[in-house]
């Protein structure tokens, strides 16, 4: 059946469970995308392709809650090259600053590209004449042009999630032209932040030759190309709704008795990634403890450390380092029921995640490099009482708009120092008047407005393309 809509991401918007009497079935993941992208998908009658994990051959298109689902299978080599390899040994380091050291292997690019081509014949099989394709993220750079070639009647649109980094960094990737013609494809490439779609088109000025102005690229052929910033968000409203339960209010107050109510609670959660500068937090928050500023009895640290990506290198090394420092810390500066560190290696349904944004006074986000950052904004959208504190990184896209956090640069032990201190202790008059000017801006910017303003955008830049057929 062919579809007036198609989204192509890397996953599926469900994951594989097995129940307790051994069979499998499917459960929505927690990411903020599929309800963002679930009310577009209804109104287009739209189709769904990504991987489901794992190397499962056989998988049959079905729905799920009424959204279409078409997985398509890896082998256990495309998942070690593509995902595992090229996507997250090479793009991922190379993309976030270079943070950890990227790997460049001629044989992950070449799966790479297959595996993009078989995204790509998917999709032009799945779109009806004319359609909308929307591809998402750093996994599937090669679609668009892929598509295009199959089908020039689509409208096709790119999101990426994650940062795009500057000329002089990109330039390593020795397959950089490829990736740059790539996006091209697109009628309309998004980036979260501004800076990020300059450094796409200043590179495709340079290195493809192609001619720019301001945010648009005019290819040979005579069509346009537009790049441009989107900066996503959450279900702002869903998040509030879901903090103001009874069940979470009462989940949130269980959670502080079971750490032995101290006077603050500090919280991360993230992705167990190196770019998350959980390491280095930790460390702030261990010396605040050592030199005497901070008290285990006043103030305990709770990190949440969601597995990810465990068979490549950087991670596996990543969580001895934080583990061995978490073991350290509570070793030196804890007590007997009073740990510094409260540390969980381990995923959370949302609303465990809203009762912890609702316990915790100090909410801890300091990457070295983030595209977002949602964890961020859900914490402002969980806090309905207008208090606690948020530190946050300069390096997170959402330090654009959270401008009245805590901001902080990772790589300055002391000023995190000082900025978690002064978070500890501000007075609930200047806790006030912070939440209240981010949760303005989150009820204002959520994820809805930004799948809207995608798309329309999308639709004009389709449309200005179709006059040139
Ligand atoms: C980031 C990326 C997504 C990715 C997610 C989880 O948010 O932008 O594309 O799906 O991390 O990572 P994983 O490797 O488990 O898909």
């Amino acid at each position: 059946m062919a579809h007036d809509l198609v989204i192509v991401a890397n996953r599926l918007p469900v994951d594989r469970v097995k129940g307790p009497d051994g069979k499998t079935t499917w459960r929505r993941s927690p990411g903020g995308l599929v309800s963002a992208i679930e009310p577009v998908m209804r109104a287009h009658d739209g189709v769904w392709v990504g991987w489901p994990g794992g190397t499962e051959q056989r998988l049959k298109p079905f729905k799920d809650d009424g959204l279409a689902l078409v997985p398509l299978s890896m082998t256990a080599e495309e998942i070690e090259e593509h995902y595992e390899g090229f996507s997250n040994g090479t793009l991922w380091p190379l993309y976030h600053d270079v943070v950890a050291k990227p790997e460049f292997h001629r044989e992950w690019w070449d799966t790479y590209v297959k595996v993009n081509r078989r995204f790509a014949e998917k999709a032009a099989d799945l779109a009806a004449k004319g359609a909308t394709v929307w591809v998402h993220d750093y996994q599937l750079q090669l679609v668009p042009q892929m598509l295009r070639e199959l089908r020039p009647d689509l409208r096709i649109g790119f999101y990426l999630h994650i940062p795009f980094p500057p000329a002089e960094l990109f330039q390593q990737l020795p397959w950089r032209r490829q990736i740059l013609e790539g996006l091209l494809g697109a009628d309309l490439v998004g980036f979260q932040l501004p800076g990020a779609a300059q450094n796409f088109i200043r590179l495709v000025r340079q290195r493809v030759g192609h001619k720019t102005h301001r945010d648009l690229v005019y290819l040979p052929d005579g069509r346009t190309v537009r790049a441009a910033a989107f900066p996503i968000s959450i279900d702002a409203a869903g998040f509030q709704e879901m903090a103001e339960s009874e069940a979470v209010t009462e989940r949130a107050a269980a959670i502080r008795e079971a750490l032995g109510n101290p006077k603050k609670i500090f919280l991360g959660i993230d992705r167990l990634d190196y770019t998350k500068g959980i390491y280095a937090r930790l460390r702030a928050f261990g010396e605040l403890i050592s030199d005497g500023r901070l008290t285990v009895d006043d103030a305990v640290f709770v990190q949440v450390a969601v597995p990810s990506r465990e068979r490549v290198e950087h991670y596996r090394n990543l969580r001895d380092d934080i583990e061995r420092l978490v073991g350290r810390l509570n070793g030196d500066l804890g007590r007997i029921g009073r740990p510094a560190i409260s540390y969980l290696h381990t995923s959370y349904p949302r609303e465990e995640m809203a009762a912890l944004y609702r316990a915790a006074d100090v909410m801890v986000v300091t990457p070295y490099r983030d595209g977002m950052n949602l964890v961020a904004k859900e914490y402002v959208a969980c806090r309905i009482h207008e208090d606690g504190a948020l530190v946050l990184s300069e390096f997170a896209g959402a330090a654009d708009e959270l401008r009245q956090a805590w901001l902080v640069n990772p790589y300055d032990m002391n000023g995190m120092k000082a900025a978690l201190l002064e978070a500890y202790e501000a007075e609930p008059k200047e806790l006030a008047r912070r939440m209240k000017a981010m949760r303005k801006q989150i009820a204002q910017h959520d994820v809805k407005a930004w799948a809207d303003s995608f798309m329309t955008e999308l639709e004009d830049e389709g449309n200005n393309h179709r006059k040139t057929l």
